[in-house]
C-alpha cells in the first residue's frame, strides 16, 4: 500500500473515531436532556397529585365552610370567616326614585356611576360611568391622599354629569360607597377598615372609619355629598341580583379578589344579637346580609401545595386570606409561574432565563388564561404569549403543553373549590337539597330555586374557569339538585347595586319589600 493509501486510511480513522465522539456527546446529550424531562414531568405528577379535587374532598370543603360560617356566626374571632354584619335589611325592589351617585374602590381603579332612577325596574340603565385608575403611589400612601384624589375626581364628574341640568353647589346628593376591603359596619353606612387585600397598604387607615374618612375629603373637596350606603361589593351585587330576581339568596365575586355574601336569620348571627336588639333596626326584619369575607377561609381539607405555601409566605399578607390565594385572578398566574420556574431549574426547555422567570406575578392570570383557552393544534398562542411575556425564542411544542397543563391544573383546582364554596353557603342556609348531608342523599330535603349573583372577571371571562366550576357544583350536588341552584351574572353589582342601596336605605318610608321577603327555609 502507498503513501497516500497509508494516510487516507488513517484520516477515514480519525473521521471515525470523531464521529463516534460527536455520536457519544450527542447520546450523552439526549440522555441528560431525556432525564431532565422526566424530572419535569415528575413536578408536573406531583402538582397534578396535590390539586386533586376529587368530589369527596370538596364535599369535605363543603361541610368546613358551613362549620366555620356557625362559627363565625356564633362569636367574634370564632373563625377565620369574618362573617360580617352589614346592616342591610332592605334590598331595593325597583320602587326608589330619584338621581344617586355612587363610588366603587376595589382595586387598581376605582369608578363613579350617576343612576337615574324612575321607580320602574328598567329605568335604572344605562348609567353613567367613569373609571380611573388609582396612581401606584397613592395605593401606599395615606389615607388623605388617596380620598383627596378620589374626592376632587367624583367632584369633576358630579360638576360635568349635572352641568345639563345646572349644577348647584348647594345640592346635597346621596352617595353608595363600595369597598371592596374587609369592613366591619358600625351602620349601614360607616364601618372600620379590617385590613388591606390586593396589594393595598394605607396603613394610616385600617382601624380608622372609612366611610367617614371620604365623607371628610369630600368636604374638604367642597363637594355636597352624602355617604348613605357602605356597602362590600358582594353586598352590592346581592342587591342588583336581589332587584332582579327575589330568589337571589347569596352573591360570589370571583375576581383579582374573592367573596361572599348571602341572606341570613337575624337570630343566627348569635355575636351580634347586643346589636341586633339596641339597633332597632334589625329588630324589624328576620334577615339580614352577612359578608362572609370567605377569602380568609381556611380547612385542612383544602389541597395546598408547597407553591401555596411559599407564595403566601412571601405575600405582604402571610396566612391570611388563604382561600383567596388559591382561587381569585390575583394569584392563579402566580402560582402558574412559581411552579414553571421549579419546571426550569430541571431543564431549560422553556427557554425563559430563570432570572425572567422568577419576577414575581410577571405572569397575570389573563394571559394565563389566553394560554390556557389556546385551541390551536401547535398551540401558538401559547408561544406568543410565552415569548412576548419573558422575551423568549420559541419554545418546543412540548413545552407549551406543559404550560398548558400547569394552567389547566391550577384552574380547575381553583373553580372547584370556589363552587365547594357556594355549596357550602346553601348547605348552611338549609338550600343544598340535603343531598350533601354526611354525603348522603335526604330524601325529604325539598331543593327550592335558589339563585346566586356572580361577578368578577375570573368567572365572566375565563370560559374554562367557569365550565370546571359549574361541573364541579353539578358533581357535589348531583344533576337534579343542581338544576335549582341558578349562578347568574350580574353586570356591575359592585357599582349600581351600591347606588341602589344607597336609594333604599336613604328612602324614609320602610319599603314593602325587604330582606323578609327573600324566602328562606
Ligand atoms: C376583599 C373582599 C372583596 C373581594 C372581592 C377581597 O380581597 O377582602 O372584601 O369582596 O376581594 O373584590
Amino acid at each position: 500500500m502507498g503513501r497516500i493509501g497509508v494516510g487516507a486510511m488513517a484520516v477515514v480513522g480519525l473521521v471515525a473515531v470523531a464521529a463516534v465522539a460527536v455520536a457519544g456527546v450527542a447520546v450523552g446529550r439526549s440522555v441528560r436532556s431525556r432525564r431532565r424531562w422526566r424530572r419535569v414531568l415528575g413536578v408536573l405528577r406531583e402538582l397534578e397529585d396535590a390539586c386533586e379535587t376529587p368530589v369527596g374532598r370538596l364535599r369535605q370543603v363543603v361541610d368546613a365552610m358551613a362549620v366555620e360560617m356557625h362559627a363565625g356566626l356564633a362569636s367574634e374571632g370564632g373563625s377565620k370567616l369574618k362573617m360580617l354584619l352589614t346592616f342591610v335589611d332592605t334590598l331595593p325592589n325597583g320602587n326608589e326614585k330619584g338621581i344617586y351617585y355612587a363610588l366603587d374602590l376595589g382595586g387598581t381603579n376605582f369608578r363613579v356611576l350617576q343612576v337615574q332612577l324612575e321607580g320602574r325596574r328598567s329605568s335604572i340603565f344605562p348609567p353613567e360611568v367613569e373609571q380611573q385608575p388609582i396612581p401606584q403611589h397613592l395605593m401606599t400612601s395615606t389615607r388623605e391622599d388617596l380620598f383627596d384624589f378620589i374626592a376632587a375626581s367624583l367632584k369633576e364628574f358630579v360638576e360635568r354629569k349635572e352641568v345639563s341640568f345646572g349644577y348647584s353647589p348647594e345640592k346635597r346628593r346621596e352617595l353608595g360607597f363600595t369597598v371592596s376591603f374587609p369592613v366591619k359596619q358600625t351602620s349601614v353606612s360607616s364601618g372600620i377598615l379590617i385590613r388591606w387585600t390586593k396589594g393595598f397598604a394605607i396603613h394610616d387607615m385600617v382601624g380608622k372609619d372609612i366611610a367617614e374618612s371620604l365623607q371628610l375629603a369630600l368636604a374638604r373637596n367642597g363637594l355636597n355629598m352624602r355617604v348613605v350606603a357602605l356597602v362590600n361589593d358582594t353586598v352590592g351585587t346581592l342587591a342588583l341580583g336581589h332587584y332582579h330576581d327575589p330568589d337571589t339568596v347569596a352573591a360570589v365575586i370571583i375576581g383579582t379578589g374573592t367573596n361572599a355574601c348571602y341572606v341570613e336569620r337575624t337570630d343566627a348571627i348569635i355575636k351580634c344579637q347586643g346589636l341586633v336588639t339596641t339597633s332597632g333596626l334589625m329588630v324589624r326584619f328576620k334577615f339580614t346580609v352577612v359578608n362572609m369575607e370567605w377569602g380568609s377561609f381556611w380547612s385542612s381539607h383544602l389541597p395546598r401545595t408547597s407553591y401555596d405555601i411559599d407564595l403566601d409566605a412571601e405575600s405582604p399578607n402571610p396566612n391570611e386570606q388563604g382561600f383567596e390565594k388559591m382561587i381569585s385572578g390575583m394569584y392563579l398566574g402566580e402560582i402558574v409561574r412559581r411552579v414553571i420556574l421549579r419546571m426550569s431549574q430541571e431543564s431549560d426547555i422553556f427557554g425563559a432565563s430563570l432570572s425572567n422567570l422568577s419576577i414575581p406575578f410577571i405572569l397575570r392570570t389573563p394571559l394565563m388564561a389566553a394560554m390556557h383557552e389556546d385551541n390551536s393544534p401547535d398551540l401558538r398562542e401559547v408561544d406568543e404569549k410565552w415569548r412576548e411575556m419573558l422575551e423568549v425564542p420559541e419554545v418546543p411544542k412540548k413545552a407549551r403543553k406543559v404550560i398548558v397543563k400547569v394552567c389547566d391544573i391550577v384552574t380547575r383546582r381553583a373553580a372547584r373549590l370556589a363552587a365547594a364554596g357556594i355549596v357550602g353557603i346553601l348547605k348552611k342556609i338549609g338550600r343544598d337539597g340535603g343531598s350533601i348531608t354526611g354525603g348522603r342523599s335526604r330524601g325529604d330535603a325539598r331543593m327550592r330555586r335558589s339563585v346566586v349573583a356572580i361577578e368578577g372577571g375570573l368567572y365572566t371571562s375565563y370560559t374554562m374557569f367557569r365550565e370546571y366550576l359549574l361541573e364541579a357544583l353539578r358533581e357535589i350536588l348531583g344533576e337534579d339538585d343542581a338544576r335549582h341552584v341558578i349562578l347568574k351574572v350580574t353586570e356591575d353589582g359592585s357599582g349600581l347595586g351600591a347606588a341602589l342601596l344607597a336609594a333604599a336605605s336613604h328612602s324614609s318610608t320602610p319599603p314593602p319589600n325587604t330582606v323578609d321577603s327573600v324566602q328562606m327555609p
